[in-house]
């Protein structure tokens, strides 16, 4: 992937501020790729103007107009398929995929997620780490099998916990962060620098034995 761009499709539901950071990062030169499309199963999605004012081509496939799971996965599949992406960038995209999507793509598929993974996978992330006894909460980067938020953890940036947080000033307050381990690890991926072979996180040409951090980078 060194010698071409790295064609990158994103996969949005919601506000996308992760997609605009890698839409701003893309542009600064930061990464070496360009997005070819944008896909939102939500036809409101903030996300898509930001796609649109990027001149990027969206397409909206709404999950409420497939009869089930497995017609929306596959007309999804297919248009994958049709792009023939190097990297399939999860963000904020609140929908299950099957497995036979995911496999398809295996090692090319990222995801963020706003907790220190393995703890707190799925949903109200925020809510659970303030009723834990935890000290510290988080967002991580992950590759995409199977197995819901339990692919192999690339980069996590850290945040104390603070009494005054709340899961909407921890929301607001981690997104900077995810912002900033999102770009960092599409950029690795686009340089060749990071992949994922036979369930082993390769980083650097040797196997990740566990997630780099953001403030040791
Ligand atoms: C982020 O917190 C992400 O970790 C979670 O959903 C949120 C999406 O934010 N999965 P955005 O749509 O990128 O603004």
């Amino acid at each position: 992937m060194k010698h071409k761009a790295c064609r990158i499709v994103v996969l949005i539901s919601g506000s996308g501020t992760n997609l605009q950071a890698l839409i701003d990062a893309i542009d600064q030169g930061q990464v070496a790729g360009e997005i070819t499309n944008v896909i939102s199963n939500r036809p409101n999605a903030p996300g898509l103007k930001r796609a649109e004012n990027a001149g990027i081509s969206t397409l909206t496939l709404n999950h409420h107009q497939f009869s089930s799971r497995e017609s929306f996965d596959s007309e999804l599949l297919q248009q994958l398929k049709t792009y023939n992406p190097d990297l399939i960038v999860l963000a904020g995209f609140m929908r299950i995929l099957s497995d036979e999507l995911v496999t398809n793509f295996s090692g090319k598929m990222l995801n963020i997620h706003p907790s220190l993974l393995p703890k707190y996978r799925g949903l109200n992330t925020h809510q659970r780490a303030l009723e834990s006894d935890d000290t510290v909460h988080g967002a991580s980067v992950h590759f995409v099998t199977p197995d819901l938020d339990g692919g192999p953890v690339v980069l996590q940036a850290k945040l104390t916990l603070r009494p005054e947080h709340t899961a909407e000033k921890l929301a607001q307050e981690l997104l900077p962060l995810e912002h900033k381990i999102y770009t960092q690890s599409i950029a690795w991926f686009c340089a060749g620098k990071l992949q994922w072979h036979d369930n082993q996180v390769i980083f650097d040409q040797n196997p990740l034995s566990k997630p780099l951090l953001l403030e040791n980078i």
